[in-house]
């Protein structure tokens, strides 16, 4: 049998080195486990960086893609085809929003829903000077206008200079964003829950001031949905949560649950007055295939009650976290909403707890520098908490 080192040095000759990979080199999923070439088993609590909402080979999945291949697995944006009007309703009844764009990914969202402000904006007053306001430790993909967007000054510097007009405030502080805003600011843009700075939830008082901003000055508000949308924090969107609905929405991950593909969402204000035939376009973007997934995704999760499920199981995961947080010293809170937790750990650098995890056939991830991050499958039941926590405390103990 090839062992996993010789998969992994023959990618290393050939894959472009962006990514410091764990070794391991996973094969095969099932349900919320992983298996690597070498027939071991992993408790999945990443789950592709919160892709697999519904874990591996969900019943009825992968037959829906099947299915579609057997079809048509492409057209192209100059036809209609089925499955991009079906998913699109989907996700604008889910939203309550109105007008779809999909796209191949998350990134490719944030570029939409910029172009789309900015379109907007100059569709008032002919300007080309609009301004963005964005969050600081805020991810938005690594494109250059993503990273424009994204509030971490060590992934951007190598980069400069990226996209002019962008200004920084700091999350769930109104005031540094009312002290950025000027008569040219044409959106103000941030994820409901900040899922690479460090698991950080929007605080209500300031999504909702942020809201109120935006309507008086007619400045479009873009929720980044990318990470914590798709059921993720108890809600289909988290920002549902909150009754403060942006104008944009950007979603990707878990929307094809492992299909790659995204979507920016407008309302019916922005969708009428920015974006019209010949401003933007992609290849893929309604792709039947990608589209089949994500429809059926919608099926799922309104047939099988996942958001339901979501609830249910979440307090039995807070609850677990928060005993381990009292537990060990060097774990100081944890942050989270739903199934979209991180413990905030001090004292021991979090890459060495994921590093041990792995070994010990448990999947979890970093967030910002001090957070264990867990976005597991949202199909996860207790005995998959029980285990996740046996198997981190094996690891803690030796921490
Ligand atoms: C909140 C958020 N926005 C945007 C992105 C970029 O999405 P993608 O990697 O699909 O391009 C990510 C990816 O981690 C994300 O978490």
């Amino acid at each position: 049998m090839k062992t996993m080192n010789s998969y992994m040095e023959e990618a290393e000759e050939v894959i472009l080195h962006t990514y410091n990979r764990f070794p391991v080199v996973f094969e095969r999923g099932d349900g919320v486990y992983l298996e690597d070439t070498q027939g071991k088993k992993y408790l999945d609590f990443a789950a592709g960086i919160a892709v697999f909402a519904l874990g591996y080979h969900y019943p009825g999945y992968d037959a829906a893609l099947k299915n579609q291949i057997d079809k048509i697995i492409h057209t192209s944006n100059l036809y209609y085809n089925v499955p991009m009007g079906e998913a699109a309703k989907k996700l604008a009844a889910c939203s309550g929003m109105d007008k779809v764009f999909f796209t191949n990914s998350g990134t490719e969202a944030i570029e939409g829903a910029i172009k789309a402000a900015r379109k907007y904006a100059y569709t008032k007053d002919g300007c080309t000077d609009h301004e963005i306001i964005a969050m600081n430790h805020s991810f938005h993909g690594r494109s250059i206008g993503a990273l424009s967007v994204t509030g971490n000054p060590h992934y951007q510097e190598a980069f400069k200079p990226l996209m002019g007009g962008v200004k920084f405030a700091d999350f769930n502080d109104l005031e540094s964003v009312k002290a950025q805003i000027t008569g040219k600011t044409c959106a103000i843009i941030m994820e409901t829950v900040q899922g690479e700075g460090g698991i950080y939830p929007a605080d209500k008082d300031f999504l909702e001031g942020v809201k109120a901003i935006c309507e008086e000055k007619d400045i479009l508000l873009i929720l980044d949905e990318i990470q914590c949308g798709m059921g993720r924090t108890g809600k289909m969107f988290a920002w549902q949560d909150y009754g403060v609905k942006p104008d944009i929405m950007t979603c990707a991950k878990a929307l094809g649950c492992g299909v790659p593909v995204g979507a920016f969402i407008l309302n019916e204000k922005t969708a009428g007055n920015s974006l019209v035939p010949g401003d933007h376009g992609t290849t893929y973007g309604g792709n039947p295939f990608a589209c089949a997934a994500v429809s059926k995704v919608f099926d799922i999760f309104e047939n099988d009650h996942i958001i339901d499920h979501v609830n249910e199981i979440a307090p039995y995961l807070e609850e677990k976290l928060d005993q381990l947080v009292e537990k060990y010293d060097f774990l100081d809170t944890r942050r989270g909403k739903g199934m979209m937790q991180g413990l905030v750990v001090k004292g021991h650098p979090v890459g060495d707890i994921v590093k041990k995890s792995l070994k010990n056939g448990l999947i979890v991830i970093s967030a910002g520098s001090d957070v264990l991050r867990l976005v597991p499958p949202l199909v996860i039941e207790r005995e998959h908490v029980d285990e996740m926590i046996g198997k981190l405390e094996t690891v803690l103990e030796e921490v």
